[in-house]
């Protein structure tokens, strides 16, 4: 019998039906009010009877100032209103219609919030990102915000499971801010947040034990954690490692294995800046591997007490198949192939499909040969990322909207209409703000 199609058990008695997840994809779906629409319900009830075991919700904010991209779901305040909840339980529902799981990804996006969204996004410390000039300068926590935000992760937790979510999974990677504390690049605190790596890894220590104990011991908690910044000077592997022996003793569910920030992109497979003297270069036994974490992965699995899922670059049945069977990871987490054709998981387990779409190798940048590959230029590899990431974005809001096929679009017209949707949601967002102030 194929591995893939196993159940697992994980420690809080709950069981996942077989190995497959699909990772976390932020939907950029809610309405003006942050609040999930009917466009989550038709994505998670497509994704639902996708096949997966798991589904991982993408990122749902506890700081509606904050946000990561202006369509996130947002739960602020926590514990939400009525008309809220009940969107809340119509996407659980669809997205668990098919007897698989449904977990909440709860967020804070710390200082990788955009310009657009906020001109105050905050961090450990005020360490900007520098990327085009898109992230304005965060401000420093001040630690009642951080006591505030540990509760708020847990109140979340507490919402989704009243919601009909069926675990939740913290959000500590990507550079996002709990990711943030742990990097010594992000985080020059001097309190007790900063400086030792117990001290960067305190706040995801806490939240970790605050959801537990909100959320009590029969629900599934996990938590996203990078296997390395790639940033020198930043969260290092090594440091990972240390992380991991700390989470053990946290009674976690599952620990979801990426790597990367914005500024290093590595979760998507990409590289960072150009000839960055701060960028590391990649191994080249993570080149020749398909699933990229895969080599940290097995480092961290000598360690870990708890389940372990790998996420990155996973693309065919044997090596899925394979990596379960060296007893690399339980769980394996796919995203992108999920964009375009939601019934992968299926056909994975049911043997008719051997390799998952994997467009983001074969898009070209623009019409013709004019720009097609990889342009070594700097501003064409941010355009490169960039478009790449829009044209999913692109993807998901197709599948909400019913789409069957693929939609066809060049990077450069994916890079546009990214752009496009971003800010006129912005706007939308911003003038629905200021009619509920003004009574309008
Ligand atoms: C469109 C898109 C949106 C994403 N949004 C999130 C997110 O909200 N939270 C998160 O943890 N990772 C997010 N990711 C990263 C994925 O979960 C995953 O780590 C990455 O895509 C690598 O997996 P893959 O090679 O199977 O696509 C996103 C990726 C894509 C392509």
């Amino acid at each position: 019998m194929s591995l893939l199609a196993q159940p697992f058990r994980l420690p809080c008695g709950a069981t996942l039906p077989n190995r497959l997840c699909k990772a976390a994809m932020t939907e950029g779906l809610a309405d003006e009010q942050l609040r999930a629409t009917g466009r989550h319900v038709e994505l998670y009830r497509r994704w639902s009877e996708g096949g997966a075991g798991l589904l991982v919700t993408g990122n749902v904010m506890i700081d509606r100032r904050v946000l990561e991209r202006p369509g996130n779901v947002a739960i602020d305040p926590a514990p939400t209103d009525a008309e809220s909840m009940r969107r809340l339980r119509e996407w659980a529902k669809a997205g668990t219609s098919a007897g698989n799981h449904l977990w909440m990804q709860i967020s804070h996006a710390g200082r990788q919030s955009p310009r657009y969204v906020t001109g105050e996004p905050m961090g450990p410390s005020a360490v900007q990102l520098e990327l085009l000039g898109n992230y304005a300068r965060p401000r420093a926590l001040r630690e009642e915000e951080i006591l505030d935000f540990i509760q708020r992760y847990a109140r979340v937790a507490v919402t989704a499971r009243e919601a009909g979510f069926t675990g939740v999974q913290i959000h500590a990677a990507h550079g996002y801010l709990l990711s943030s504390f742990l990097s010594p690049i992000t985080n020059q605190r001097t309190d007790a947040w900063g400086g030792s790596l117990q001290n960067r890894a305190r706040m995801l220590i806490e939240t970790i034990r605050a959801t537990r104990k909100a959320v009590g011991a029969d629900f599934p908690v996990g938590v996203k954690l990078n296997s390395d910044d790639f940033r020198k000077g930043g969260f290092s592997h090594a440091e990972c490692l240390q992380v991991v022996e700390w989470l053990n003793a946290e009674g976690l569910d599952l620990l979801e294995i990426s790597g990367g920030t914005y500024e290093q992109p590595r979760l998507l497979g990409f590289d960072g800046k150009a000839g960055s003297k701060a960028e590391e270069p990649q191994r080249e036994s993570t080149k020749k591997r398909e699933a990229y974490f895969l080599d940290y992965a097995v480092a961290i699995r000598k360690i870990a007490k708890m389940p372990l899922m790998v996420v990155g670059g996973f693309r065919t049945r044997a090596a899925m198949e394979a990596t379960l069977a060296a007893g690399e990871c339980d769980v394996i987490g796919l995203a992108r192939p999920l964009c375009t054709h939601a019934d992968t998981p299926r056909q994975l387990l049911a043997g008719e499909m051997a390799v998952a779409p994997a467009f983001e190798k074969t898009l070209k940048l623009g019409p013709g040969k004019l720009f097609s590959g990889v342009s070594p230029v700097f501003l064409f590899k941010i355009l490169h990322v960039l478009g790449t990431q829009g044209w999913y974005y692109q993807q998901i809001a197709h599948l909400a909207d019913g789409g069957r096929e693929p939609l066809q679009r060049s990077v450069i017209g994916a890079f546009f209409a990214y752009l496009w949707d971003e800010y006129t949601t912005a706007f939308r967002m911003r003038r629905a703000r200021r009619a509920a102030k003004t009574g309008a």
